[in-house]
């Protein structure tokens, strides 16, 4: 049976769980000991929010008595932590889903959960379509789990699948499951209230919702106390971050909340993903110019280079807008500030020219980094109702094997550019192709590679870049 990627240790390659929706590789959350009497294995598909959301599961799971595991043929619950995004994603869990079913069968009492995106897309259809499946919570239903797993040890199926208006899990504390000890992430808000015609996460995840700012600055002081380096500000769309004290007193926008966690220490460092290109203001900009701790790196996914797509998508900003934040982002922060995208091959009557333009888009931006996909019609979104999913499938990968090479050529000019200058790297562990080098990143995200000496995991460290693979720099510490 082929065992899952664990990808714990992000090291020698791009973060390829950088963006915040990327079909980026199972993660299995490792083992905690505590003594626990049941033993809870959890999986994770899709984007961060998920590999989060599993922290929050873990934690409320841990008060019941459940330690984590990593062998999943030994778990007492198998809880997997599902994406919607597109048909494979959905895909990849059905067939992780029939592996499952023969652990299943050799540990009889193993009860097995659907958490995340497609439980609550599928909803109770899917206990009836799988039958090894006892149990189906949906985002906001977490902290019902207790109630529903005692459900199913009573001989039930239990289902929750309610969405909310208010649950941030502002109080609770993450297991850090998916973490090195050096990095986290920081969940900020939840749900989105954008209707992107092609998305299904609205459906998925629910209304916009944004956690109370003083919970937020609180975690990041606490990662801080336990010798965590850097914290990534997680939303679909955390330039929309707003949040009122009760009285209304006290009013918090996304660039002040950045400022707030930045100002935790100046030896934390602090990303945030994912940026819309229509909420992203120069006030956010200034922000990350003032700090030397806000990475400057911005995820600002274009999805399309031609302005009838993009309104045909319900993006709402149209290619001069998109390209006026580029400039924006250029003059307040310079040549240096990474920038990345994210881009769909082949939408709805997309045309060659049209295609084109998303080509040309990438010769603009110059991105550092792309997470190309060819469009996946999603059951019940705007597109999937209103328009046809007429781009034949091999013109789909033809354009995005475009997008993808053009976009491959300016990562590695972005890499080419950086050789020859002085990085601070945040050491997050060895290096996985030497045991005699580190690994981190610089403040653009890109992956620095160094001899080791006497330098430690958790380290910033100087480094001179020497040459790159395309996809890492080389280095040396000065
Ligand atoms: N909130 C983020 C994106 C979240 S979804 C934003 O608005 O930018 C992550 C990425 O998945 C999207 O940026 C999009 O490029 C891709 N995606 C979403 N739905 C898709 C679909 N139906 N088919 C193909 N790609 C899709
Ligand atoms: Fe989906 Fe658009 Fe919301 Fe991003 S902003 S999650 S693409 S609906
Ligand atoms: Fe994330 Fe996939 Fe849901 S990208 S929000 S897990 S549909």
């Amino acid at each position: 049976m082929s065992q899952p990627l664990i990808t714990l240790d992000f090291l020698d390659k791009a973060p390829a769980a950088e963006a915040l929706a990327l079909p980026t590789d199972v993660r299995v959350s490792a083992a905690t000991r505590t003594g626990g009497a049941r033993k809870l294995y959890i999986e994770s598909y899709g984007c961060q929010m998920n590999f989060s959301d599993s922290e929050i599961v873990s934690s409320i799971l841990a008060d019941e008595g459940f330690d984590t595991t990593e062998d999943v043929a030994t778990a007492d619950l198998v809880l997997l932590n599902t994406c919607s995004i597109r048909e494979k994603a959905e895909q990849t869990v059905r067939m992780r889903l029939k592996q499952i079913n023969s652990h299943k069968k050799r540990k009889p009492g193993m009860l097995v959960g659907v958490l995340g995106c497609m439980a609550e897309r599928l909803k109770s259809k899917f206990l009836e379509e799988e039958k090894i499946v006892d149990l189906v919570v949906g985002p906001d239903a977490y902290r019902d789990l207790p109630q529903l797993i005692s459900q199913v040890d009573g001989g039930q199926k239990a289902v929750n699948v309610l969405l909310s208006r208010e649950e941030t899990y502002a109080d609770i504390t993450p297991v850090r499951l998916n973490s090195n000890g050096i990095t986290a992430f920081i969940s900020i808000m939840r749900g989105c209230d954008n209707m992107c015609s092609f998305c299904v996460v609205p459906f998925t995840r629910g209304r916009e919702r944004s956690r109370d700012a003083h919970s937020i600055v609180q975690e990041a002081r606490d990662l801080v106390a336990a010798g965590y380096k850097e914290v990534t500000l997680l939303g679909q769309n955390v330039d929309s971050y707003k949040w009122a004290s009760e009285d209304g007193t006290e009013r918090v926008n996304f660039a002040q909340l950045l400022e707030r966690v930045a100002l935790v220490s100046p030896a934390l460092r602090v990303r945030f993903s994912t940026s819309h290109p229509k909420d992203i203001t120069d006030e956010v900009l200034h922000t990350m110019a003032r700090h030397d701790n806000i990475c400057k790196y911005i995820h600002l996914p274009a999805q399309s280079g031609n302005s009838r797509v993009l309104e045909l998508m319900n993006r709402t900003y149209d290619r001069p807008w998109y390209e006026e934040r580029v400039r924006a982002i250029r003059r307040i922060l310079g040549e240096n500030c990474a920038i990345s995208t994210d881009m769909i091959a082949g939408f709805c009557s997309e045309t060659e020219e049209e295609h084109q333009d998303s080509l040309s888009l990438l010769d603009f931006a110059q991105y550092d980094m792309g997470y190309n996909f060819f469009y996946s019609e999603r059951p019940g979104t705007l597109a999937a109702r209103k328009l046809e999913d007429d781009i034949p499938l091999e013109t789909k990968k033809r354009r995005l094997q475009e997008i993808i090479d053009r976009q491959q050529l300016h990562a590695r000019a972005r890499y080419a550019r950086m050789v020859g200058k002085v990085h601070q790297v945040l050491v997050e562990g060895p290096s996985k192709r030497s045991a005699d080098h580190l690994s981190g990143r610089n403040s653009q995200n890109q992956v620095v590679i160094f001899p080791k000496q006497n330098f430690q995991k958790g380290d910033y460290v100087q480094v001179l870049a020497t040459s790159t693979t395309g996809a890492a720099l080389l280095g040396e510490a000065v």
